[in-house]
């Protein structure tokens, strides 16, 4: 198993990977049915997207895992100039692993190895949003240090603002 950065190559497999994780997602905690997402929305949904790809690739701070030649764990992230009064924040956008490789250590890894890139560029912290209900990310980050205070990150549509 390795860890390296992403890149143009692993494209379409991470594509996958992460909507397979973004479905199991909606599918599970959300009770929601993939078939409530129409083609044009699934394009847009994760890190992935086409919109967003180059960007995480070009953070120095997105890595995927593989074993052999295969993609199996993702994590994009990038550096934010400031977040709650702190210079240099890593966000982590988002994390995963292939069910078939989970519980044997590659979502460490990969927190890991974003962590010690973050911190060689001068980041002080990581952010991440973790969902109540995923009881598997949360006992993640927490193995990693992550304190996990009873928060959630809010946000607002601009789309909604007039
Ligand atoms: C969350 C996720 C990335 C964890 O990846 P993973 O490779 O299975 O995690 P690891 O094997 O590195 O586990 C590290 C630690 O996390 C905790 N953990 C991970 N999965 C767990 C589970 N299902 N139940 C209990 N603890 C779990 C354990 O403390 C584990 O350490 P241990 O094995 O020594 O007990 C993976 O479950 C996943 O891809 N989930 C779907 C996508 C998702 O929810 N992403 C998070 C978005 S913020």
């Amino acid at each position: 198993m390795k860890i390296v950065p992403l890149s143009d190559e692993d494209r379409v497999s991470v594509r996958m990977l992460e909507l397979a994780c973004i479905r199991e997602y909606v599918e599970g905690p959300m009770k929601r049915s993939w078939d409530e997402f129409d083609q044009e929305t699934r394009q847009k949904l994760g890190a992935s997207a086409s919109g967003s790809f180059a960007h995480y690739r070009d953070s120095q701070l997105s890595f995927v895992a593989k074993e052999g030649d295969r993609v199996v764990g993702f994590v994009f992230a990038q550096m934010v100039p400031w977040i709650d009064g702190i210079e240099k924040a890593v966000w982590l956008e988002n994390i995963g692993v292939d069910p078939e490789f989970r519980r044997m250590g590659v979502g460490y890894m990969l927190l890991k190895r974003l962590a010690q890139e973050g911190k060689k560029l001068g980041a002080q912290v990581i952010h991440s949003s973790i969902s109540p209900d995923n009881v598997s990310s949360l006992l993640l980050h927490k193995k990693l240090g992550f304190v996990a205070e009873d928060r959630k990150t809010a946000y607002l549509d601009l789309s909604k603002v007039i």
